[in-house]
């Protein structure tokens, strides 16, 4: 099976989780429940989920727990997004080229639509037909760790706290770690830890490739923030800058964050060597991480 293949395999079993997971939008909140759907339908890279995947198939996890580990990190990712686009954050208007929640329905709803999918992903995550007692557990306290003030929240609210300031090298860094880098690492984490339990020295070999494509996905993103237009990104370009936020190329330079992402990109290979042939999708999607254009 080629790459692409694969991943539209994939991607097909993850779009019908997610539809399945979700509330129908007939059942009351309707508005609520219409606006969640539209929030994480139809769009995305769904490169997390693809993540979940290629991890689980090197710990031989079932297809019905990888599609939940996997509709549990998008929805947490999603909800990222529907409060990241919001007035009090990004304040940003398009987001998978369609207009933000808040824009679209109201700031309200935007605030519910993030608040009910992280529970939901929750929901998903204790679903006792996809994952047994112990995966249960194991992948919520993950997801839990990975999305919380350790996590994702908190490098938002060190990403919101630094606009206008130059951060050092390190502080950033550690920033894009939190804000994106934990929930990519937990789709690595959850993918394995959805299959056989992985020794040690497997979990940590895996560990050092999610950490290596989890910075380097940040340092992508800020590179494409200054190289690419609104329409192929399908959110606004330029807007770092316009808004004072300390990236990877205001602080290093584009030149030097491209050889950042590359050297990146090296070293999430060299972090599957233990695994040989077995972590060929992984690899695939580090490089896919790292080539994209959107
Ligand atoms: C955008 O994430 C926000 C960041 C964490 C950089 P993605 O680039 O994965 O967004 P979608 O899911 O494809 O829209
Ligand atoms: C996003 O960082 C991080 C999270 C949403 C957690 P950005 O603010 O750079 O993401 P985009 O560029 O709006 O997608
Ligand atoms: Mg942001
Ligand atoms: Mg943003
Ligand atoms: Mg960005």
């Amino acid at each position: 099976m080629t790459f692409e293949e694969w991943m539209r395999a994939v991607l097909a079993r993850v779009e019908a989780a997610l539809e399945r997971y979700l509330p129908a939008s007939a059942v009351e909140p309707a508005r609520l429940h219409e606006a969640m759907r539209y929030a994480v339908l139809g769009g995305g890279k769904r490169i997390r989920p693809l993540l979940v995947h290629a991890a689980g198939e090197l710990t031989g996890a079932r297809p019905q727990a990888l599609e939940a580990a996997s509709a549990a990190l998008e929805m947490i990712h999603v909800y990222s997004l529907v409060h990241d686009d919001m007035p009090c954050m990004d304040d940003d208007e398009l987001r998978r080229g369609k207009p933000t929640v808040h824009v679209k329905y109201d700031e309200a709803t935007a605030l519910l639509v993030g608040d009910a999918l992280q529970s939901q992903a929750f929901v998903v995550l204790t679903d006792e037909a996809a994952l047994d007692a112990p995966a249960q557990a194991a992948l919520v306290r993950e997801l839990a760790l990975a999305s919380g003030s350790l996590g994702m929240a908190g490098g938002q609210a060190i990403d919101l706290a630094s606009v206008g300031l130059t951060l050092t090298r390190p502080q950033l860094e550690t920033m894009h770690r939190m804000k994106t880098g934990a929930l990519l690492r937990a789709s690595v984490r959850m993918g394995a830890l959805a299959g056989k339990a992985p020794d040690a020295r497997a979990l940590a070999a895996l560990d050092a490739y999610a950490a290596a494509v989890g910075l380097a996905f940040q340092v992508v993103d800020d590179i494409l923030d200054v190289t690419t237009d609104s329409a192929t990104l399908g959110k606004t370009a330029g807007k770092d800058a316009k808004d004072g936020k300390p990236t990877y190329v205001s602080i290093i330079g584009l030149e030097a964050s491209r050889a950042l992402a590359a050297q990146l990109r090296r070293d999430a290979h060299d972090a599957l060597a233990p695994f040989g042939e077995h972590a060929r999708r992984l690899a695939e999607l580090a490089d896919l991480v790292v080539h994209r254009v959107s």
